[in-house]
């Protein structure tokens, strides 16, 4: 049977390819969005955008437009202005639900208890904001995964922060602190997961209508990696999808106590792993360390039309 996600994202260049491996293999129940790459009117638009592509009839569902506490930087600079890439694509013809995400969330995991896979690929906002609502939600849901963090400090923010911790450490140390067992799939996992531009770009060439689209949002981010001199692309949320289609890619994991530093005039955004046990908390996290490249690339190409 397939499995039904509900996930939670800020599209995104990454975030629309763990969109595209989902639809191919999964159902989605709802997209609940938030601001983080781009602003929430960006990531909401991207969002309906990539349902129309898969024509797919998926509620969304626009959540958060800001950080709990601070203000932060998007990453612009990466995704584009408009967070697909400035490949200039028509808007959608679909509109988001009147229902804000955070909302959505507590009441879908009501109505579908235990069945629904939950998938955050973004900053924690809307997670915070419905776990403070209904402390109860971690029961309700078959699994809680999220792409974030960088865990022994390694960050792609500041140093030791990654993106969607950085943008809103309230929201992840709300989420952290009061969700009783997630898998953590980080920064440092993704960075060792990287896939080669020729192979990726063969997968673009010989896919479908999918693989022509993320080509187009995809050429900025593409042109980021070749100048950086990064040895292929890092899919950060791909990743972490990889992880919720196909659990048994998983060749390494750990359980960990992970909370997240909010003080920290150089660390904050931090995840703190408790690698040695020193703090005699339960394991909050079950960290993903390594996976099988194959079955990942697998699942990429599949999404794209390319197997
Ligand atoms: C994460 O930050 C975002 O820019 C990506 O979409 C991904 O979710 C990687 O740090
Ligand atoms: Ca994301």
């Amino acid at each position: 049977m397939k499995q039904v996600l509900l996930i939670d994202t800020d599209p995104g260049v990454d975030d629309a390819l763990a969109l595209l491996m989902a639809y191919d293999r999964a159902d989605v129940a709802a997209l609940t969005i938030a601001a983080g790459n781009v602003g929430l009117g960006h990531t909401v638009a991207n969002a309906l955008r990539l349902t129309e592509l898969v024509a797919a009839a998926t509620p969304v569902h626009a959540g958060a437009a800001e950080p709990l506490v601070r203000p932060a930087d998007d990453a612009a600079f990466v995704h584009g202005a408009d967070g697909f890439g400035d490949a200039g694509l028509p808007s959608a013809q679909r509109q988001a639900e009147a229902e804000h995400g955070a909302l959505a969330l507590i009441r879908l995991t009501r109505e579908r208890p235990g069945e629904l896979t939950l998938v955050a690929l973004g900053p924690l906002t809307n997670l915070a904001l419905a776990l403070h609502l209904d402390p109860t939600l971690p029961q309700r849901v078959a699994r809680l995964v999220i792409m974030g963090g960088a865990v022994t400090g390694r960050g792609n923010t500041t140093v030791p922060a990654e993106f969607n911790i950085g943008f809103d450490p309230e929201a992840a140390h709300i989420v952290f602190s009061g969700w009783p067992q997630f898998e953590l799939v980080d920064w440092e996992a993704t960075m060792r997961h990287g896939i080669t531009l020729e192979r990726f770009e063969s997968w673009l060439a010989a896919g479908d209508a999918r693989a022509r689209f993320y080509d187009a949002i995809s050429r900025k981010i593409r042109g980021f990696m070749r100048e950086r001199g990064r040895p292929g692309l890092v899919l950060a949320d791909a990743l972490a999808m990889a992880v919720v289609l196909d659990p048994d890619c998983v060749t390494r994991a750990e359980h960990r106590h992970v909370a997240i530093e909010l003080d920290g005039s150089l660390t904050r955004g931090a995840t703190v792993v408790d690698w040695e046990g020193r703090n005699g908390k339960p394991a909050n996290a079950r960290i993903v360390l390594e996976l099988d490249q194959a079955r990942f690339e697998a699942l990429i190409a599949a999404a794209l039309g390319a197997a």
